[in-house]
């Protein structure tokens, strides 16, 4: 049986007041919500983490934290980096790995993607690992070859039992932040795709275990016909996660 998982991803946005103020109304909301039906995550900037830990640790909110990004060594002189070991002693559960924003914007190839779902796992983080074509891409017909070739190259190196524990986002680049959403129908049709290439790096034990979300303009509207498909385990939640009640919809969409 696979968890649903709603994670916000906040992007760049929220000073951490702010965000204090967020996860409070988030957490207040979901004071009687069990995590086992679904599970919730929340991915502040750098800056909020401790202080959204600290709120979940004292107010016992049942969400779970993520970081958006982390650098793909244990420590050194990276300056304006962050380590993953930095994330772990935050209590982060989860890190976001190779969203199409730093693919496209900061040039993160997939050999960086790749080692950065490595270290993630080794040093006890889970990777919420991304993928998605670009709307000439899937005009072309190329969807598929697109989000296999990603996959192949972010977790063709990871051996399988660790696999079990990853968390992949199917997030087409058109659908992110433009109020366009994949139909529920395409949705389900491309993640059980991206299932059946898990299946071929890892055999369909692990597969079936992995959880795939859908991301792209995901709302409290649309969220419960996007979520049906029977391969689509949730949902990697952008410009709505930062709105209370929108992502608090979303997760009751999920249930
Ligand atoms: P969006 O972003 O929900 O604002 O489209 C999704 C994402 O980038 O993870």
């Amino acid at each position: 049986m696979r968890t649903p998982l709603i994670a916000g991803n906040w992007k760049m946005n929220k000073t951490h007041l702010e965000a204090m103020r967020l996860v409070q109304e988030i957490g207040h909301e979901l004071a009687d919500h069990d995590p086992r039906k679904v599970e919730v995550a929340v991915c502040p900037p750098f800056t909020s983490l401790r202080t959204i830990q600290t709120l979940i640790d004292a107010d016992r909110y049942e969400l779970v934290l993520g970081a958006q990004n982390m650098y793909a060594a244990t420590e050194g002189a990276y300056t304006g980096e962050v380590a993953p070991g930095m994330l772990k002693a935050l209590n982060c559960t989860y890190v976001i790995v190779g969203h199409s924003e730093r693919r496209e914007l900061l040039g993160e190839t997939d050999d960086e993607v790749a080692a950065k779902a490595a270290l993630a796992f080794d040093t006890g983080l889970i990777p919420i690992v991304c993928c998605g074509e670009t709307s000439s891409e899937r005009a072309a017909g190329d969807t598929r070859s697109k989000v296999e070739g990603q996959m192949r190259a972010a977790l063709g190196g990871l051996p399988g039992e660790r696999s079990r524990s990853v968390v992949i986002a199917y997030e087409p680049i058109w659908a992110i932040g433009t109020g366009e959403t994949a139909t529920p129908e395409d949705a389900q049709d491309t993640i059980s795709y991206i299932r059946s290439v898990l299946e071929s790096l890892f055999g369909g034990a692990v597969a079936g275990d992995i959880r795939i979300l859908y991301g792209g303009s995901v709302k409290s509207g649309n969220a419960a016909s996007l979520l049906k498909g029977p391969d689509v385990d949730g949902a990697l939640v952008g410009g709505a996660s930062t709105d209370a009640a929108e992502f608090v919809g979303i997760v009751k969409a999920a249930l």
